[in-house]
């Protein structure tokens, strides 16, 4: 199957759909590729190296003319006139918003995967575009707002009087967001960020910022079952007004980057907290592809208001570094193709029974397949099923054969006494032994217990340690007179040698993967 890479036709797309790197591993799945003159040069993508990975040069008409056409932007209707009936398109599709598109594209007979519905599985994670792209967007919109700030962004003390840092308030803490809170952070700037996802929270700490929450009384309000933030209440809408007019007042630029999928950017700064900015603050709206998060903004342009805030409403911000950006959705789109490519054969397969593949495809054989069947997706957190209100104060659904209250008692009694006795009779030896073995529980306990789960591995090495001393002392008590004595040791040395090697070897394996190469 030959894959065509036209250059993209929307003004001011820098980006192309396949680099050098991504041509050659698309050969290697068997396909043949073309890619229109002039593709990759506003991306620093010469037709020449093209060339040398294996591709061959064409005409507009033959890019769009071949069976698989892989671009960035919707296509416009001329581009689908260059298409030929039973091909097919992996491209932004936008299905949502784009209705008029689909049906553009079923009567052409064009089978269209949309890249903007790789569903958020780990699975898909290495061909997620709308994830990598904003991973890009979230950066260069720092650059941006350091471009307009007329300070720097991280404190000093120079001969000449001390600097305050820049303040950032980041509102969206998705993909753009959290990388948008490295960049400024990365800068020294001090770094606040919020999300309706309440669970974001650690993330955005990970990354050294500090979370604000919205104090609205509603847990997880704004979270769908997809991972994907929903419209949120009048209450939550209220009190993070209150928040975002305390932070317009402090801080020196607002980041937001709230989206909610389908829907228009939700309005959440007013022109009455612009107003309360300092004169030579930024706002970044990356909200400004669904109309904006600022109510004065203008997608696609820069503006300053009239109290000499900067308000920028660029929607191309991955498009402004366009080399890289074209790298990471061509490798998107190769990973996309693996999986579409069984037999490495240069054969696609849309498979319904994959979920990825049925996600994506929004048009076959004729067909408008969108929307597809609902997904369960892994950012969405867990269900806590809802505590159904009691009438009358008594519980109709009581938990079946609770445990009398006198069981626990009776057990406690029982091992207390056992206790009793034996420390009684045992020889004064044993009991100072039995004290250290009870003292060590207590603190095993706490210090594993309170460690988060996380870090368990390296705790391991730790346990290393102490099972290394356990093995000194069971070493020590092999030659014993007492035949008992020995077989103990014996195990004890036993035990200890599987959690020592066992360990390091879990250890040394979990170091690997952080070692490059
Ligand atoms: P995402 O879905 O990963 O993140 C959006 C975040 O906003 C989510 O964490 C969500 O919980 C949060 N959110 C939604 N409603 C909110 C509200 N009312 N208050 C606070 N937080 C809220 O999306 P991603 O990939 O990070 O993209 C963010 C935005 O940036 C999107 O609108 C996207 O279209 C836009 N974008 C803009 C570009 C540009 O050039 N301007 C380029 C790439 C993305």
């Amino acid at each position: 199957m030959r894959i065509g890479i036209p250059r993209e036709s929307l003004p001011g797309e820098n980006r192309v759909a396949a680099t050098p790197a991504t041509v050659e591993q698309l050969i290697k799945l068997g396909y043949e590729v073309v890619v229109e003159s002039g593709a990759g040069a506003r991306a620093s993508f010469p037709d020449n190296e093209f060339e040398k990975s294996g591709a061959t040069i064409v005409s507009t008409a033959q890019a769009w003319g071949s069976e698989l056409v892989l671009a960035i932007n919707e296509p416009s209707a001329d581009e689908i006139g260059l298409m030929h009936r039973g091909s097919n398109l992996i491209t932004f599709l936008r299905p949502r918003q784009n209705e008029k598109l689909l049906k553009a594209l079923q009567e052409a007979g064009i089978t269209g995967l949309s890249m903007d519905m790789v569903p958020r599985i780990s699975r898909a994670q290495s061909m997620d575009a709308l994830s990598s792209q904003a991973n890009i967007s979230g950066y260069r919109g720092i650059v941006e707002a350091s471009y307009s700030f007329g300070r720097t962004f991280g404190g000093q003390v120079t001969a000449a009087g001390k600097v305050a840092p820049a303040k950032v308030f980041v509102i969206g803490t998705g993909v753009a967001g959290l990388a948008a809170i490295g960049a400024a952070n990365s800068r020294g700037a001090e770094v606040y960020a919020t999300d309706v996802r309440p669970e974001t929270a650690e993330q955005v700490e990970s990354m050294g910022a500090t979370f604000l929450k919205v104090r609205s009384g509603e847990a997880d309000q704004g979270v769908s079952s997809d991972g994907y933030a929903k419209a949120t209440s009048d209450d939550y809408n209220a009190r993070a007004a209150e928040l975002y007019m305390e932070q317009a007042t402090k801080v020196d630029i607002i980041v937001t980057t709230a989206a909610i999928p389908g829907k228009p950017s939700p309005k959440l700064i007013t022109a009455q907290m612009v107003a309360a900015m300092k004169p030579g603050s930024v706002i970044v709206d990356m909200g400004a592809l669904g109309g904006g998060n600022c109510e004065l903004t203008t997608p696609g342009e820069k503006i300053v208001t009239d109290n000499g805030v900067t308000i920028i409403g660029y929607t191309d911000l991955a498009s402004r570094l366009p080399s890289l950006a074209s790298q990471l959705y061509g490798t998107n789109l190769v990973n996309l193709l693996k999986l579409a490519t069984p037999g490495k054969d240069g054969q696609l397969v849309i498979d319904f029974e994959d979920e990825v593949l049925r996600n994506m495809t929004v048009t076959r054989d004729g067909e408008i397949t969108f929307p597809p069947p609902p997904i369960q997706v892994s950012a969405a957190p867990v269900p806590v099923p809802e505590a159904k209100p009691v009438p009358g104060g008594v519980d109709p659904d009581p938990p079946k054969n609770p445990k009398p209250w006198w069981v626990s008692f009776s057990i406690v009694g029982v091992i207390s006494v056992l206790l009793i006795a034996l420390l009684t009779f045992a020889p004064p030896a044993f009991v100072g032994l039995f004290g250290v073995f009870a003292l060590a529980l207590v603190v095993g306990y706490y210090v594993v217990w309170n460690v988060t789960a996380a870090l368990h591995t390296p705790l391991m090495s730790v346990t290393n340690a102490v099972s290394g001393i356990v093995l000194v002392g069971a070493i020590s008590q092999l030659g014993a007179d007492n035949m008992t004595i020995t077989i103990i040791a014996a195990l004890a040395v036993l035990i200890a040698s599987i959690n020592v090697f066992g360990g390091f070897t879990v250890t040394n394996r979990m170091l690997k993967m952080f070692r490059k190469g």
